[in-house]
């Protein structure tokens, strides 16, 4: 496998619907072009889009940061793909509530635009090979979320 080494790192806005989408369509475009597999792009984008509204519409801003770390680098035959998500805060209360499946803080006026339906963190979860979330009330939250990429 030809992958690279690679970083790169998007900021998100909060609260800009207008471009809300454009940093995971940017990722999904670059693993394109750097030919990972389909696969991985599919749950890659999936978690990168979930990841990206969660920053748009829960938090103050923050940043994706995006890692490909090759097999020839660790050693192995399985790569890594990071995903990692840092924001300025609120930060969670409760985390275990967050990742249940069907619970939002969501505004009515941001359920009225399609979001809310409480599935994105366990989406994340789900598509994602490792995933690591920690969270501090009034500080901010990382997510932090890897797959396997040969
Ligand atoms: N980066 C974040 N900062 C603060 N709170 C967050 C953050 N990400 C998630 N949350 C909290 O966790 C809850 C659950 O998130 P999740 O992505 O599962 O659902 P949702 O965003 O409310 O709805 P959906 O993703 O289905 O549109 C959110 O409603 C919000 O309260
Ligand atoms: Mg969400």
């Amino acid at each position: 496998m030809s992958h690279e080494a690679l970083h790169e790192s998007y900021v998100v806005q909060a609260h800009n619907f207008a471009s809300a989408g454009e940093v995971s369509a940017s990722i999904k475009r670059l693993l394109r072009h750097i030919g990972i597999d389909f696969g991985v792009i599919r749950r890659v984008s999936i978690a990168a889009y979930e990841v990206e509204l969660n920053l748009v519409i829960h938090s103050r801003g923050g940043r994706i940061d995006l890692e490909i770390i090759p097999p020839i680098e660790i050693g192995g035959e399985t790569g890594w793909l990071h995903l990692t998500s840092t924001d300025v805060g609120p930060g969670i209360r409760d985390v275990d509530l967050a990742m249940q499946e069907g619970w939002s803080t969501a505004t009515d006026d941001v359920r009225d635009l399609g979001f809310g339906a409480g599935m994105g963190l366990p989406n994340m979860r789900r598509n994602a090979d490792s995933f690591e979330i920690t969270s501090e009330y009034g500080v901010g939250t990382t997510i932090k979320m890897g797959f396997k990429i040969q």
